[in-house]
């Protein structure tokens, strides 16, 4: 039987690789018997968050899951801190985790950088907590965006660790990328991804944005001199990731966009691609400014972290009998 479970961090409003390259696809996995989907707030605060602010954006994370779908008759929507249990699996998984794998962690790096004596442990013992996210409901299957390959590697390796020392207890969590989108790039520097926690506005497209910033954001695009629509990531990555979202919007392949594309000029593109985002928004939207204001999102949350609950006790029972905790 299949376990899923995915979680976001409440750090800013979602942007559209959030959305194509995890969010969009939570809708299909919540068919599977047992799904989460999860808020992980203490995740997001590993680096430093105003209070107001990450209440505000967890609620609005938790309307946007619903706005795009995920329905809580069928999954289990919850917010990290409401289930203790992520906290205290967390310190077992730091005890069987080691410094140097920790140090390794791409993600760690990059967060560390410019921090000089400053570095909040947090930011280095943030994969055992990811691993206890998963582990506490014996996930099999975790659909993320290909930047998370490193953390569901380690997630995979404290596992059989775990199983190692103290007898088999949890399966090993395989990822779930989707073919096209896993990695959504900036708009302002296409070598590096799209991400919600970037100070520069021009360069992610927020799955909240006005029709208006829509179209802005993505005129101002970066691209290339060259003049030629053409899907290759590598030379042309500006480009290539107009093309990937708007195939990803649209439904048309690749392929097909170059073809319609071929001879024309890249504000073209840009135009029509801000539309397909624009149709594609237009009832998520819609659907989150009727949920943000009602007080259902609040009860939602409370009847997820139960059913969450309930079993991440369970299993943190059978993880300290093993133990001999
Ligand atoms: P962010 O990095 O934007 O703060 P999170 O760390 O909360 O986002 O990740 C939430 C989910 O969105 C993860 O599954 C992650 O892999 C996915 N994701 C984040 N950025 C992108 C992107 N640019 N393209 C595709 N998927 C992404
Ligand atoms: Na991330």
């Amino acid at each position: 039987m299949a376990v899923v479970f995915s979680g976001v961090q409440p750090s800013g409003t979602l942007t559209l690789g959030n959305y194509l390259g995890a969010i969009k696809h939570f809708v299909d996995y919540q068919e599977e018997e047992e799904s989460y989907f999860c808020i992980v707030n203490q995740h997001a605060i590993t680096v430093p968050q105003d209070p107001k602010q990450l209440r505000d954006n967890t609620r609005s994370l938790a309307a946007l899951y619903l706005a795009v779908g995920l329905d809580p008759k069928k999954t289990t929507l919850f917010v990290q801190s409401e289930v203790a249990e992520h906290a205290q699996l967390a310190w077992v998984m730091q005890t069987i985790s080691y410094v140097g794998e920790l140090e390794r962690m791409t993600q760690f790096k990059e967060k560390a950088q410019n921090r000089g004596e400053s570095i909040p442990a947090g930011l280095l013992t943030y994969p055992p907590l990811m691993a206890a996210d998963m582990l506490l409901y014996k996930t099999t299957d975790v659909p993320v965006g290909d930047d998370q390959k490193q953390h569901i590697e380690i997630t995979r390796d404290l596992a059989g660790r775990f199983n190692h020392r103290f007898g088999e207890l949890f399966p090993l969590p395989k990822m779930r990328t989707p073919k096209v989108g896993a990695r959504i790039m900036s708009l302002q520097d296409p070598t590096k991804k799209m991400s919600k926690s970037d100070a520069n506005q021009n360069a992610t497209i927020r799955l909240l944005d006005s029709e208006k910033d829509i179209l802005k954001k993505l005129k101002r695009a970066q691209t290339d001199s060259d003049n030629t629509i053409r899907f290759d990531k590598e030379n042309k990555p500006g480009v290539s990731n107009l093309l990937a979202i708007h195939s990803l919007c649209t439904g048309k392949t690749t392929e097909q966009l170059e073809q319609e594309y071929m001879g024309k000029g890249y504000g073209h593109l840009k135009v029509d691609t801000a539309e397909a985002v624009i149709e594609i928004l237009r009832p998520i939207q819609a659907r989150y400014n009727e949920l943000i204001s009602t007080s259902e999102l609040d009860l939602i949350l409370d009847e997820g972290a139960a059913k969450a609950r309930e079993v991440a006790s369970r299993t943190m029972k059978e993880v300290e009998h093993a133990m001999g905790l």
